[in-house]
């Protein structure tokens, strides 16, 4: 591993993408999940779980605030790109898209989700089976747009991201505790694994093949969960992150068994970004504990908003971005570590 880091990070990445682009044939990158991934279905929401507003996407194209819980771009963005698909892959919900569009990519995450439906209730956005009927009816429109046996191919040929399940634990099961009434933490793991596994069953059953199911992060060392801990890591929230992920490893490993020409990889986030987070230096950033945006403790959604006068000059500084989202630099770098880890998969 130790050559791969001292390539400076974007030049792997152009390097990544331009390997990836000789060779791929993947049609179009398909998005399912909350805030890691969200490119702009809560504006279309009725809640409160919102990023759509300056400083938000100030390091974007044009430095427009579009939905995405970032400076800039976020994982799904930076794989479609990396797949030679386009470099930013619009949210499902956004009127100023259409079926033409969505055709090479499109993104059906919303902040605030989680597996569990009781998670996505607390600030009223979008179920993942609610996700999945869009998926549904994104079908239909591509079947008519292209035609059966094109949009079919499509269909099968494209990548599937699954990036959730943080907000079920930080939020719901913590936060809240009302899930903690009824299962301990190892129940509402194999609950929320369970939830998992029908969804890639649902998935596949609808024709996917090619499908990457995320891990968690180290959620201890979010800049929020930070500030409830004298600034270090929760070590048992870090903990609970491992356990899931061990458990999504599994499931992933017994549905590759289960269901034939299924290509579905584990993606492993956790490692890479803890590196960061224990090492920014090494990846050129000076901040891994505040982030950028107002005091770097707390601010999300709308108190990270313009009129917050501690917000950083310099994004790239930053691992996080916000008190729960990483700075588009994080997610680029996070990106082509994914990238190179199902690079072998999916080609
Ligand atoms: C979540 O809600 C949907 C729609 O009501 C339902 O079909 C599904 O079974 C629910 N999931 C779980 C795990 O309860
Ligand atoms: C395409 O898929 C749909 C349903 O997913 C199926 O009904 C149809 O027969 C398929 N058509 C072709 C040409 O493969």
């Amino acid at each position: 591993m130790a050559h791969f880091w001292t390539m400076p990070w974007l030049l792997f990445f152009q390097f990544l993408v331009l390997i990836v682009q000789t060779r791929a044939k993947i049609p179009a990158v398909i998005i399912f999940g909350d805030s890691s991934v969200d490119s702009g279905n809560n504006n279309q929401l009725l809640t409160i779980l919102k990023s759509n507003f300056e400083p938000y996407g100030r390091d974007f194209s044009g430095g427009e605030p579009t939905g995405r819980f970032s400076n800039g771009k976020v994982p799904g963005d930076f794989v479609s790109e990396a797949f030679g698909c386009k470099p930013t892959v619009p949210a499902y919900l956004d009127p100023s898209y259409g079926i033409k569009d969505f055709a090479t990519g499109v993104n059906f995450a919303s902040a605030g989700t989680g597996y569990d439906n009781a998670t996505s209730e607390v600030l009223n956005v979008m179920p993942l089976w609610k996700e999945l009927e869009y998926y549904k009816d994104y079908q239909k429109k591509l079947h008519k747009y292209m035609g059966f046996k094109k949009a079919n191919k499509t269909l099968r040929d494209a990548v599937y991201l699954i990036s959730l399940g943080t907000n079920d634990f930080m939020e719901n099961y913590y936060l809240l505790g009302r899930r903690a009434l009824e299962f301990n933490i190892e129940q509402y793991q194999d609950f929320l694994t369970g939830i998992a596994r029908n969804f890639v069953n649902s998935l596949y059953s609808l024709g996917a093949r090619k499908i990457a199911l995320v891990g968690l992060p180290p959620m201890g060392c979010l800049p929020l969960e930070r500030l409830q801990n004298l600034f270090h890591c929760n070590e048992k929230y870090n903990k609970v992150a491992q356990d899931f992920n061990g458990k999504l490893h599994a499931l992933v490993t017994n549905l590759n068994k289960e269901l034939p020409g299924i290509q579905l990889v584990y993606s492993d986030i956790y490692g890479v970004l803890l590196d960061i987070i224990q090492k920014p230096y090494r990846y050129g950033f000076e901040n891994a504990v505040l982030a950028c945006c107002g005091s770097g403790m707390f601010e999300m959604g709308y108190l990270c908003n313009q009129f917050n006068p501690f917000t950083c000059a310099d994004a790239n500084k930053y691992v996080f971005w916000d008190a729960f989202h990483p700075t588009e630099k994080t997610n680029q770098i996070v990106s082509s570590y994914f990238v190179k880890n199902v690079l072998a998969k999916f080609l």
